[in-house]
């Protein structure tokens, strides 16, 4: 990392937390330190502490999440959001069944649809959002068919910002008797979840975004009554003779030994999230994300998508500049301003397609994180302040 005059400007908050909390580090390296034997393998004192915190964190985050408090072996670990996508979509789709998803989504979600449509087992209706970057519960309803047998929507957009209506959503869904799940990636850590309230069946989330853990550790909270067929098999710790994979949870979502650093990363980022308070956390980052949209609309030639009154939003922001290729734009702001954002795509090519970008090779996306300060804003607003002056006067020399 960059220092005194270099200081590196991180806003790629969404495609993933940086720097995470002190006491995050602190946690994964004294306990991993301690204690990083396989949990739940053997019964050595150390591997019993171990197996304590996966299933203390699995009623703590089970707890956090909504979910039902009296089952919180429901609560699966994995590596990421995309795995725990992969587990629902593989898992609950069956041949002749109909999915509803949106635009809005992230390749984890579309790409494990599209694989079961290219071969044939299901039918997907992939529904748009309306121009202020929202998706509309009464279009999902309407998409939703006899044969329709789960709504999978993403909570907060990781190209617009926008927080979706996923409590209408859910009484949608319930009255419709059509299994709701929802990505919460961009949401959890940042927004409160309350799976019951909102209806929601099954959430996956993913450790290294807002909720402060590290990369490789995500998972998935499955509601009591919702069965998902296990997709994988191997290794599970006990049963060792039993030749199939089992099918109790946690055991039937979850495969070989998890990562216990990414474990206690997510433990010790639940300590962190209590300690600042969630609103506190979501009002910081909303602060500054309006202080870059205002300054962003005092700029001529500069383009931000869905972003209008910032209400349901998240600190995420995209943005094209007049003449320039986004990817143009975000190596100018990294090379000469040492500013961290994210061009391209997204991995959301339908959100990009709707708002017309695809053209322009995506957009520059700016993310903010709880550990941006005001500085940060106003220096990446004058940064696109100069780069969008620039563009303007080489076209105009070029007349
Ligand atoms: C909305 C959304 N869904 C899913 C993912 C995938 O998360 P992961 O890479 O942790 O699996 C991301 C990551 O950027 C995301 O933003």
């Amino acid at each position: 990392m960059a220092d005194g005059d270099e200081r590196l400007i991180y806003l790629d908050n969404a495609a993933t937390a940086w720097p995470k909390p002190e006491n995050v580090y602190q946690f994964m390296i004294d306990f991993y330190k301690r204690c990083g034997v396989n949990p739940g393998r053997s019964g050595f004192d150390l591997a019993i502490e171990a197996g304590n915190i996966v299933e203390d964190l699995r009623k703590r985050l089970t707890k956090f999440f909504g979910g039902d408090e009296d089952a919180p072996e429901r609560l699966c670990f994995g590596y990421n959001a995309t795995d725990a996508l992969n587990l629902i979509i593989n898992g609950i789709l069956s041949p002749g069944d109909h999915v509803v998803t949106t635009n809005l989504e992230h390749n984890s979600v579309i790409r494990p649809i599209n694989h079961q449509v290219r071969d044939g087992a299901v039918e997907a209706t992939f529904v748009p959002f309306g121009s202020d970057g929202f998706v509309d519960p009464n279009d999902i309803k309407a998409a939703i068919r006899k044969n329709t047998k789960l709504v999978i929507v993403n909570h907060g957009s990781n190209v617009l910002g926008t927080i979706q209506p996923v409590s209408e959503i859910g009484r949608v869904c319930k009255e419709m008797n059509v299994l709701f799940g929802v990505d919460s990636s961009q949401t959890a850590g940042v927004i409160p979840i309350d799976m019951k309230e909102m209806n929601i069946d099954v959430l996956a989330f993913t450790g290294h975004k807002a909720l402060m853990g590290c990369t490789g550790i995500g998972g998935l909270c499955v509601r009591k009554d919702i069965e998902i067929r296990q997709t994988r098999s191997g290794g599970t710790g006990v049963d060792s003779l039993y030749p199939y994979h089992l099918e109790r949870y946690p055991y039937r979502l979850e495969y070989g030994t998890p990562n216990m650093v990414g474990i206690a990363a997510l433990w010790a980022g639940q300590d962190w999230i209590d300690a600042q308070g969630i609103e506190n956390i979501y009002a910081h980052e909303h602060r500054l994300a309006k202080k870059l949209v205002n300054g962003f609309k005092e700029i001529d030639g500069l383009t931000s998508y869905c972003c209008n009154d910032m209400k349901n939003h998240l600190s995420t922001v995209s943005i094209n500049v007049e003449g320039m290729d986004a990817g143009n734009v975000g190596t100018w702001l990294d090379v000469n301003y040492n500013i961290a954002t994210r061009t391209g795509l997204h991995c959301a090519p339908l959100a990009h397609k709707q708002i017309g970008t695809l053209e322009k090779h995506g957009a520059v996306r700016f993310s903010i994180g709880a550990f941006n300060t005001d500085d940060d804003i106003d220096a990446a607003v004058s940064a696109a302040a100069e780069i969008a002056a620039w563009v303007q006067e080489q076209s105009l020399q070029a007349k």
